[in-house]
């Protein structure tokens, strides 16, 4: 039987890493786990419990609140995607809402937060035959990880698909500019915090998918994966 490895997708928000990952995840048939998701659910978990004031999280109210917090993932029978469930509850659709969006990086720049949720994602990667996407999957979670990918693409190309997205899911309160600065901001944040920022590990790959479709950048993946599994 062909060897397991380990894959780590990371990049800029909205660059297009999830959708690629869940796909070679599905075709290859790994596990695929989005880091974002969970960070995000911590995020709405806040929001719920009043622990984000303007930019400030109460992070002593938040550390006392992490073991109580569980994140797990579950394949929705109907559309067969993978979905974000917090304590047992399906929240996939409501950590992509702005409000979430716009303090998620606060919380993710948390080193308490970052420490338990990297715990479980090695955990959840411990067997290998995973995909994983974030921020510091090649870095921090998996250093060893066989296949380092890095996704780049501009701010403007990422704002406008995550606009997109929003949209189609009948969002028609949000603005193009919203978004812009929303991506701009996050990149900033997720750049330049303290704990594991957001950086090209020295082995990855680098796919700027600025100018690629779905089907020439999953080609890519696909053959970047089949070179490295080749015997
Ligand atoms: O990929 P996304 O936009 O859903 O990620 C949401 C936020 O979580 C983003 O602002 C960065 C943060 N994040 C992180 O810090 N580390 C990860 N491994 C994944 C996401």
């Amino acid at each position: 039987m062909e060897k397991k490895i380990t894959i780590a997708i990371d990049g800029f928000s909205s660059s297009g890493k999830s959708t690629m990952a869940k796909k070679l995840a599905k075709t290859i048939g790994y596990a695929y786990i989005d880091t974002g998701a969970m960070y995000r659910a911590v995020t709405l978990y806040c929001l719920r419990n009043n622990l984000i004031d303007g930019d400030a999280v109460n992070v002593a109210e938040l550390e006392k609140c992490l073991p109580d917090i569980c994140i797990t993932f579950g394949v929705n029978p109907e559309t067969g995607a993978s979905e974000t469930y917090l304590n047992g509850e399906c929240v996939e659709r409501e950590i992509r809402e702005m409000r979430v969006s716009g303090k998620v990086s606060f919380v993710a720049a948390i080193p308490a937060v970052r420490h338990a949720l990297v715990a479980q994602q090695q955990r959840m990667g411990a067997e290998k035959g995973i995909v994983m996407d974030g921020r510091d999957i090649g870095t921090v979670v998996f250093p060893d990880a066989e296949m380092k990918v890095y996704v780049d693409a501009s701010a403007e190309t990422r704002a406008q698909r995550r606009f997109d997205e929003l949209r189609a899911k009948g969002n028609t309160e949000v603005t193009y500019e919203e978004v812009l600065r929303n991506v701009q901001e996050r990149d900033r944040i997720d750049q330049t915090r303290a704990e594991s920022p957001l950086r090209k590990a020295d082995d990855a790959l680098v796919l700027d998918n600025s100018h690629m479709t779905i089907a020439e950048q999953d080609e890519w993946l696909l053959s970047v994966f089949r070179r490295l599994t080749a015997n």
